[in-house]
């Protein structure tokens, strides 16, 4: 007779494949190496003050209301006014899956449309999560090129190209991380176009949509309507801590699954933040919205001129969030360069993070006083000029 210990295979005991292989991001590696007093060009996390009024809310609630579980969804009344964002669509606030944070959003929404071999198509460069949750869901990362020679813009026929009989799912994220580019509505009728009749899914990151410098962006689902769209409060109302985010879908089935997966995941997102964020919608969220706008607009433009004119080195002209690129390939390679920066106190993302077509460039974000941002390139100059 074999004991228990020996019936036991060797090979279950290692992690399941999907997890085999995932690693933290080289954002995160390089952010937790940063030396002490370091100026951080690395994460994209917003340095304004989340507005008071919702801190007050959320103190309050907390205080005087006993705060059990909400439906595993959300809120009634906060899923109607996430619908009421989206006119166009005009859904039912069951079209609403209230998460915890959009990074939640996004996994449950691979992991509800992406099986076994299923191609998803991800944009180079794009946010590396993208990459991690097709593995999750034990799918295939295939990207298409946002070329880096026409300041990462999109290309349809370089999109077309990469569609296959295995694609599941494709993914755009505008204002995009880590470019700051913007998909115009003529991309997005492109888009459409090519997938319309296919069944394919379209998971549309637009985490950053309230923080553009320019015309409001367009959400993809004004043009497909196999769209998911991925959002939440992090970015615009310095609410990164707070986690909440939400996925939302005209498609029945398909937001129920994600329902399902959330409830089981995570319950619900925490309620406290779930009554505070009912003041998001709000006119003083909407100036506080509007601050950030002017605010992160002044800075990219200082900082895209600073770099000019202090190291002779061209970024691209940011259009939304807080990134812009830094191109460093006259420097030489990106990882070396990110380092030597790292050691002159400098937080910066080597473009290569984000995928091949950033190679040569460093992801920065502006998410600093100008003061301080001075501070970074004056480091900066001394590490590589
Ligand atoms: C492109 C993108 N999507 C999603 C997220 C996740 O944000 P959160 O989970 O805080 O909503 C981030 C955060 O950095 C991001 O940059």
């Amino acid at each position: 007779m074999t004991s228990g210990a020996e019936a036991v295979n060797r090979e279950d005991m290692l992690l399941p494949r999907r997890m085999r292989g995932l690693q933290p991001t080289l954002i995160r590696q390089f952010f937790e190496r940063a030396l002490p007093e370091s100026i951080n060009f690395g994460l994209g996390e917003p340095d304004l003050p989340t507005p008071q009024f919702l801190r007050d809310e959320a103190a309050r609630v907390a205080r005087d209301e006993q705060n059990g579980y909400t439906s595993h969804p959300g809120m009634p009344a906060l899923r109607t006014k996430i619908a009421e964002q989206y006119p166009h669509l005009d859904l039912p606030m069951t079209g609403v899956v209230v998460t915890c944070g959009s990074q939640e959003a996004m996994t449950d929404a691979f992991m509800c449309c992406v099986d076994e071999g299923d191609e998803v198509l991800l944009p180079d460069p794009s946010f590396p999560a993208y990459d991690a949750c097709t593995r999750l869901a034990q799918g295939e990362p295939v990207y298409y090129r946002m070329p880096a020679d026409e300041e990462f813009a999109f290309d349809i026929s370089n999109f077309r190209s990469k569609i296959t009989d295995k694609t599941k799912a494709a993914v755009v994220i505008s204002p995009s991380n880590p470019t700051g580019k913007i998909m115009s509505a003529e991309n997005y009728r492109q888009i459409a176009e090519a997938l319309e009749g296919t069944g394919i899914w379209l998971l549309s990151d637009e985490i950053y949509s309230d923080l553009y410098f320019g015309e409001r962006p367009h959400s993809a689902s004004e043009f497909y309507d196999r769209t998911i769209i991925i959002s939440g409060l992090s970015k615009s109302l310095s609410m990164t801590g707070w986690r909440l985010g939400w996925a939302a879908c005209s498609d029945p089935e398909m937001i129920n699954a994600i329902q399902v997966l959330h409830g089981f995941t995570t319950v619900c997102a925490a309620t406290i933040v779930q009554k505070a964020s009912l003041l998001a919608w709000t006119s003083e969220a909407e100036a506080a919205k509007q601050n950030a706008r002017d605010i992160y607009k002044k800075r990219g433009e200082y900082l895209v001129d600073l770099f000019d004119r202090e190291l002779g080195l061209k970024a691209t002209k940011p259009e939304g969030a807080f990134y812009t690129m830094l191109d460093v390939r006259s420097l030489g390679d990106d990882i070396e360069i990110a380092e030597k920066c790292l050691q002159n106190r400098v937080v910066t993302v080597p473009g290569v993070a984000f995928g091949n077509e950033a190679k040569g460039f460093l992801r920065i974000s502006f998410c600093n006083t100008e003061e301080r941002m001075a501070e970074g390139v004056r480091r900066m100059k001394e590490a590589l000029v």
